[in-house]
């Protein structure tokens, strides 16, 4: 067995699993069974997922209070020993008056599938308190603007109380969807890296299809490091299997498209890992991106990459992004708790007409210049129309084609 001191450490220094032991399986099923019930919603499951395979570590269950307090207003958590680690989005279970009193005075409660009726995980030294929709949107996507798409499902109709406690998973969560070997734990992602002999793990977030504007960020991060000496960098292709919005391409067609992706050999496939973050999605711009990066330390990864506008979104009543395109690359840089993580910010890419490939963008010849945005790329593809050669690999295109002809066609 190696050693894993090669690997950046995971936030407070242990990788949190929170799977119960096969030995005592059994007694916490039945355990489970005799609790007061919180029938969680799928992106409940999302999260406990999240939570029991330690991405958010050293974070143990769904947030108290307290978590929940520094997490909203200084987007980090204080550990016993004095330090910091970064924590930007609220992690949490609301419940309704209902759920409240059925709870009583009960020190624990057993989740329950949102599916059918078996139970998924027991949550003790529960604590119940407050929750204030409105601090917590203003505070998360700094807008309370109606049409924000994860507070719509997730927090709109959500009870008035949050309930924090310790979890215990009773067996690992599975989708059953076909992509549940491409779901790779931060564990199993350290095991990965390590056998492959990673001396530097450089991740990639995103929760749409590759173009050759992503490829160009990933591989000009190969070469930088090469240039700085690491023999053998990584990447962790790492796309996001949580909620997204009614817009976004469904994730079993983003991971057709990766795939051709790495066929086409637009990415490596030696030397790059795909696998599933199954986070949700808050699209919270520069607050979600410290997450989105802090996770990553977890898996393993000590290098992250970060465009234009990462989780970003355009403002659901104006014409216009919901946050400054560079603030997510900034606010990385200076993010408490993230100090050991290196940022690899990037100006953004679009497509070069004079050369006929994607290229960073020169501000001295803004015509030469065309930005493909997501919405110009649906509106291509459901029009069974081409984009530019050299946008994206064509094995990959003709993926989101078949989406939009399915979506058209249902
Ligand atoms: S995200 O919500 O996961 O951030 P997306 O999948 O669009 O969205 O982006 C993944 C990563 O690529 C982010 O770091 C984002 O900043 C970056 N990115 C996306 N498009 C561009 C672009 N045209 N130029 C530079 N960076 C980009």
């Amino acid at each position: 067995m190696r050693v894993s001191s090669q690997l950046i450490s995971p936030d407070g220094g242990r990788l949190v699993d929170l799977v119960v032991d096969d030995s005592i399986k059994r007694e916490k099923m039945k355990e489970a069974l005799d609790l007061p019930r919180i029938k969680l919603s799928k992106i409940d499951l999302q999260w406990v997922h999240v939570l029991s395979e330690g991405w958010a570590s050293p974070l143990s269950g769904f947030m108290k209070e307290n978590e929940f307090l520094q997490t909203l207003h200084f987007n980090s958590l204080r550990l016993d020993d004095g330090s910091f680690v970064n924590m930007s989005v609220p992690i949490v279970l609301a419940i309704n008056d209902l759920v409240k009193n059925r709870i009583g005075d009960s020190d624990r409660v057993a989740l329950f599938d949102p599916d059918d009726d078996h139970p998924v995980a027991i949550l003790s030294d529960i604590q119940i308190y407050k929750h204030n929709k409105e601090e917590r949107v203003a505070r998360t996507w700094g807008t309370t603007a109606p049409g924000l798409p994860y507070v719509e499902e997730t927090i709109a109709n959500a009870g008035d109380w949050l309930i924090g406690g310790d979890l215990q998973v009773l067996e690992p969560i599975k989708y059953n969807d076909g992509l549940d070997r491409f779901r790779l734990s931060p564990s199993q992602l350290r095991e990965e890296f390590l056998k492959r002999d990673a001396d530097a793990v450089f991740a990639f977030q995103l929760r749409n299809p590759v173009h050759n504007g992503h490829a160009l960020l990933m591989t000009d991060t190969r070469r930088r490091l090469l240039d700085m000496g690491y023999k053998n960098p990584i990447l962790l292709l790492n796309p996001l299997g949580g909620f997204t919005k009614a817009d976004d391409v469904p994730l079993h067609w983003r991971m057709k498209q990766h795939e051709k992706v790495l066929e086409d050999g637009v990415l490596d496939p030696e030397t790059t890992v795909v696998s599933i973050f199954p986070s949700p999605m808050h699209y919270a711009g520069p607050t979600e991106v410290q997450w989105h990066a802090k996770a990553r330390i977890n898996a393993g990864a000590n290098f992250y990459i970060v465009g234009r506008d990462p989780a970003g979104m355009g403002h659901p009543l104006e014409k216009r992004d919901l946050y400054d395109a560079d603030h997510g690359k900034k606010v990385l840089g200076m993010a408490p708790g993230l100090e050991r993580l290196n940022i690899l910010p990037f100006k953004v890419a679009a497509y070069d007409k004079t050369q006929g490939k994607m290229a960073f963008f020169d501000p001295s010849r803004p015509r030469d210049f065309q930005f493909i945005s997501g919405t110009k790329m649906r509106t291509l593809a459901k029009n069974n129309e081409n984009p530019p050669d050299g946008f994206m690999c064509p094995s990959g295109w003709k993926v989101l084609v078949e989406y939009y002809d399915s979506v058209a066609s249902s």
